[in-house]
């Protein structure tokens, strides 16, 4: 591989617990539609952002609702979801991920944030975690969710660093596919069966 000179690193689910935040709303905002949400479904709504994540789950719960009860949807989903977060202690923060970022650091490696969700800075401010990064992209900077490369290709762009000298960090099959997409290493963090693809 080539020589690293960024490491771009998702937010739910690799530096903080928070996926499973996202699956509970979602699961709740279902049932609330009367239907059953599974942790398998749910693979299909990492990495997406929120409202195209809305469109899957109605899609699965096979739901016709017009464009404002959407909006409606996803902000009682965010509303949830923002409720759980608010509560998030230090040990949230996933095993290693700190570490991991004061280590790549401290060897002049640079690192990014790469998240479309729109909620990243409540969390990275609410456990410090801000300063760890040189550069953040999240859900306000982007308009395209991954597999797009777009927020990974926008997190080089400001690190001023090749894509091929990245590596990307990630637990959603969306965002393997987007680092590749972006022509950058990966390192899959999860189950093997689901992030085959990351290099
Ligand atoms: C991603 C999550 O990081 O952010 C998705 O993997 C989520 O599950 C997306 O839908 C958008 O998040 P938010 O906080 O903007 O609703
Ligand atoms: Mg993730």
């Amino acid at each position: 591989m080539n020589k690293i000179k960024a490491c771009i690193f998702d937010l739910d689910g690799v530096i903080v617990d928070t996926a499973k935040y996202h699956y509970m709303a979602w699961k709740k905002l279902a049932e609330e539609l009367g239907f059953e949400f599974t942790p398998e479904q749910n693979e299909r709504l990492k990495g997406v952002s929120r409202m195209k994540s809305l469109d899957i789950l109605l899609d699965i719960g096979k739901i016709n609702v017009s464009y404002d009860e959407k909006i409606k949807l996803a902000e009682k989903k965010n509303n949830w979801y923002k409720e759980y977060i608010s509560n998030m202690k230090k040990d949230e923060i996933l095993p290693g991920a700190r570490e991991l970022l004061e280590l790549v650091r401290n060897n002049g490696i640079k690192t990014a944030l790469g998240s479309v969700s729109k909620n990243s800075m409540t969390i990275l401010n609410g456990l410090k975690l801000t300063k760890y990064f040189d550069a953040i992209i999240d859900g306000n900077k982007v308009k395209n969710a991954k597999p797009d490369p777009e927020v990974f290709l926008l997190g080089a762009g400001e690190l001023n660093i090749n894509p091929k000298n990245c590596v990307v960090f990630e637990d959603a099959k969306s965002g393997i596919q987007a680092a590749f997409n972006a022509g950058m290493y990966s390192i899959g963090v999860g189950d093997k069966k689901i992030l085959g693809k990351a290099n």
